[in-house]
């Protein structure tokens, strides 16, 4: 065993011992090729060294039989290695600290909340990306396997914003309306013990209990507070689903409000694509499907088709490896089968994924 530098580490060399975030997280396994992925958060964790086995051919080994997509090359190492993810990491976690301050002081001494300002820096995590495009594309790879409430919740609410727009919404007011609704959906969850929501195993039954009522704390701690209805809304139902499924009161969809609605697809898309952020060269086709496979009249469809439709159309142009090993870009997207579209192969050949069942995007590179 050595130990060494991450700056020198390469993706494929075996770990030694078991790689741990400082909130205790496990990143990866001892015994285990590292990949480019966990190298990348290693060094967003700050971590300065890692324990590496000293077989040097486990290197060549490991890069015979390794995927490309550990190689390095994938999107996902080159937006989080640009200029333009280092500015955007850096105002998104202004606005983390600074929803953090907010409901902290709301919550603990009764604070009134001062919107604004957090507003403003959101704004400021949009005015350098104009395009829906590099939002998007930068959510997908500022994940966190241990994200907190706070970096979720400033998470749904810029997806939520995208969506707006997205949807047609253009008045800015409305757009930061449906923002604070991202900000604040899960407020409640201040009130539910901490080793609940941190709990790294499943629930029982009983902590389920106490995690589900969050909806109705948020609620009941905006309930006074001088802002938009819609956001206390957006607190209490974004657990409902439009077939009656949800909690905390099985509401149907006449009567669940609008934006309450954006946020329940924001806010599982966002869960979604936290369970893969340790996949190198993440990409969203996957989370589209899973959303398809969902029961059609859990969320408003109309809604679902326009948010996965534009994300999917953001994704044409880029490079993609399939599962057989071949790559290609994506060159059309089928609007009837988001998460399959057609893929020209380097050979010149056309995949319409749609009729492969056998294949599927392992990355986007
Ligand atoms: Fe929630
Ligand atoms: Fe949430």
């Amino acid at each position: 065993m050595k130990i060494i530098d991450v700056s020198e580490i390469k993706p494929g060399m075996i770990l030694a011992e078991r790689l741990v975030s400082p909130r205790g997280q496990v990143l990866a396994e001892p015994g285990t090729p590292i990949t480019a992925q966990q190298l990348l958060h290693a060094s967003y964790y700050g971590i300065k060294q890692v324990a590496v086995q000293d077989e040097e051919e486990a290197i060549d080994k490991y890069d015979d039989e390794a995927p490309d997509e550990f190689i390095g090359e994938t999107q996902s190492w080159r937006i989080l290695n640009s200029k333009e993810f280092k500015e955007f990491k850096a105002a998104y976690n202004k606005c983390v600290d600074k929803l953090e301050a907010i409901i902290t002081d709301f919550v603990d001494n009764k604070v009134p909340m001062e919107s604004d300002e957090l507003i403003d820096e959101i704004h400021k995590v949009f005015e350098k990306h104009s395009t829906g495009l590099g939002i998007m594309a930068m959510m997908l790879n500022i994940q966190e396997i241990d994200a907190s409430t706070f970096q979720h919740s400033v998470n749904v609410a810029i997806i939520s914003r995208v969506c707006g727009g997205w949807l047609g919404i253009t008045n800015e007011d409305e757009l930061d309306v449906l923002t604070m609704c991202g900000l604040y959906h899960d407020i409640g969850k201040s009130l539910v013990p901490h080793r609940i929501l941190t709990k790294a195993g499943k629930l029982t039954a009983e902590e389920f209990a106490r995690m589900a009522e969050h909806p109705l704390l948020g609620y009941n701690l905006l309930v006074e507070s001088e802002i938009d209805r819609r956001i206390k809304l957006a607190a209490l139902q974004h657990h409902e689903r439009n077939d009656g499924n949800g909690y905390p009161y099985g509401l149907t969809k006449d009567f669940i409000s609008p934006f309450s609605k954006i946020i329940a697809i924001t806010d599982v898309y966002d869960a979604m694509t936290a369970d893969r952020c340790y996949r190198a060269g993440i990409c969203p086709f996957e989370v589209i499907a899973q959303f398809q496979r969902e029961d059609k009249a859990r969320y408003d469809q109309n809604i679902l088709q326009i948010f996965l439709e534009n994300i999917a159309d953001s994704y044409i142009g880029t490079g993609v490896l399939l599962s057989d090993g071949s790559r290609g870009i994506i060159s059309m997207i089928n609007h009837t089968a988001l998460s399959s579209p057609l893929v020209k192969l380097d050979d010149g050949t056309f995949v319409d994924m749609r009729e492969r069942n056998d294949l599927y995007i392992r990355a986007c590179i």
